[in-house]
């Protein structure tokens, strides 16, 4: 049977009852409306792949670009001692005005989305409290990708319920710094917390930053957003489900394609955080060169210059510095590609713009060079254990329908299942195997780790160049062969970061044990 029909017909299955599904709110999902070059889906009984290509046309809240970029809004720290950041972090449920003239309920972190920008600096020591005001709904905080204890890191295990606070602490050790983010983790609540809002941005900074301040250092966090006609954000729809949640605008600090000006012969150095659900950013800043600095976990060796354009899966995140030679505009825009889209309604990837940059006839003030080297990152060494992971997708026939499952290792996530069991300070080899249709981006709570190589059909590519990272593509076809170390003891989560994917099962617990 041809792929796509047999999709189809999964689906329509699952509408009238798959257990993997049940989780996935049905409401809105009535009607057939703009659903036009769908043939074949008939007696569906509804769905709403909710991409502009699909919608009537003039029916969606059109969003205000042009705005000049805003900065994220802090998050003050209300510690007197030095070395200390403490506050509170409210999730709780708030009206935003995203477009003109329509209110938007959303959930915010003390409000806003994106969430507060936390700022600390290597040595410090954090005390986060989350405030828990959602209606009904457990949540907890993850600091993605650093380096904090088992049981202060959020994981689902640990939910806080509605209207508790639970107060996480932590120490940031030297060498740590770079651009970190935080979200919920709640059990079978994760991807509609963060599409409704519920991320930011965590910088640590290094207590000695070896790029020269006069590049400046400009963050731009990318969510996703899709809006119905009311101004209210529609809920999952089944290819949400098998695709992950992509939404209608990509914002920027939680603008639409808002305008940074800067004089010509500028160099600036941003900080790139893909915090959408399930969006992969192929981008470049026009034809402006790029030198990239830093990835998931902090600076490299030596900048990388020469790069045309950067992939970003969800949750990925890169630091680049850009120059702006000539007066004009360069746009920051994505640009195609293929990650696998199962069904209908593939969004579009290219050409969607994201931030205009109008370069100025000032002349920028010459900055000095970028220094040779960045930082020291270790060799982790030989490994002395290896490990084999396939993720696979499924449709089975059950009792009461089809099902739709995504796996690791041929299961399901079990939160009262260890998957794996590893020792503190050990290296260990992990081999990522993509038997699926379409990518998956994989993600290991608790330390960050080096990309070894990559293989597809018998060729293998090494990285160019050595990087921590805590989040990876797998491509479909594609296996990954990485290396890491887990030096605090506990339960650790490894998962696909599309949400949706994480929500309907491909995820699993690494104990460490010391
Ligand atoms: Cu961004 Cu399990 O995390
Ligand atoms: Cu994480
Ligand atoms: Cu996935």
């Amino acid at each position: 049977m041809n792929r796509r029909s047999f999709l189809l017909a999964g689906t329509a299955t699952l509408l009238a009852g798959g257990r993997a599904m049940a989780q996935m709110k049905m409401d809105g999902m009535d009607g057939m409306d703009g659903m036009d070059g769908m043939e074949g889906m008939e007696g569906m009984g509804g769905m709403h792949a909710g991409h502009d290509t699909m919608a009537m046309p003039g029916s969606l809240p059109v969003l205000p670009e042009g705005a000049p970029l805003r900065d994220l809004q802090r998050l003050v720290n209300r510690a007197a001692e030095p070395g200390l950041f403490e506050a509170t972090l409210t999730a709780e449920p708030a009206i935003a005005r995203i477009a003109e003239g329509l209110d938007t309920p959303i959930l915010g972190y003390n409000g806003d989305s994106p969430g507060p920008l936390i700022e600390v600096t290597e040595g410090e020591r954090v005390k986060i409290t989350l405030a828990n005001r959602l209606s009904g709904q457990e949540s907890t905080i993850h600091w993605h990708g650093m380096p904090v204890p088992a049981d202060q890191d959020g994981n689902p295990m640990d939910p806080v319920a509605a209207g508790d606070d639970r107060t996480y602490s932590f120490d940031l050790p030297e060498g740590s710094a770079g651009s970190y983010w935080y979200h919920p983790h709640p059990h079978a609540k994760t991807a509609e917390q963060v599409y409704r809002g519920l991320a930011g941005a965590f910088l640590v900074k290094p207590k000695l930053d070896p790029i020269p301040a006069a590049y400046g250092d400009t963050l731009l966090f990318f969510t996703d957003l899709r809006l119905a006609a009311d101004g209210t954000m529609p809920e999952n729809t089944m290819v949400d489900a098998m695709n992950g949640r992509v939404g209608d605008h990509v914002l920027v600090n939680g603008q639409k394609n808002p305008v940074l000006t800067v004089p010509a012969g500028t160099q600036r150095r941003f900080r790139l955080f893909n915090a959408t659900n399930a969006r992969y950013l192929r981008l470049a800043f026009g034809d402006a060169p790029m030198t990239i600095v830093g990835t998931d976990g902090g600076l490299l060796e030596a900048p990388v210059p020469g790069v045309k354009d950067i992939l970003l899966g969800p949750a990925e995140r890169m630091e680049v510095i850009v120059a702006f030679d000539k007066p004009g505009t360069a746009t920051l825009r994505t640009l195609d590609y293929d990650r696998g889209w199962m069904g209908p309604g593939r969004p579009k990837d290219a050409g969607i713009e994201l931030l205009t940059i109008a370069i100025s006839k000032t002349n920028a003030e010459p900055v000095p060079p970028l220094p040779a080297t960045l930082r020291p990152i270790a060799d982790l060494g030989a490994a002395s254990v290896s490990r084999r992971f396939v993720f696979s997708e499924t449709m089975a026939m059950a009792a009461g329908g089809m099902e739709m499952g995504f796996l690791i290792n041929g299961v399901s996530f079990d939160m009262n299942r260890v998957d794996v069991v590893s020792k503190t300070g050990e290296v260990e080899l992990w081999e990522l195997v993509n038997q699926a249709d379409m990518d998956h981006p994989f993600h290991v709570h608790g330390t960050q780790f080096q990309l070894v190589e990559t293989e597809r059909d018998g060729k293998v590519a090494k990285p160019p160049f050595r990087a921590w990272k805590d989040t990876v593509n797998l491509a479909r076809g594609e296996t990954v062969r990485i290396l890491l170390r887990q030096d605090r003891p506990g339960p650790r989560m490894y998962h696909c970061h599309i949400l949706e994917h994480e929500q309907l099962g491909m995820m699993g617990i690494v104990d460490v044990r010391a």
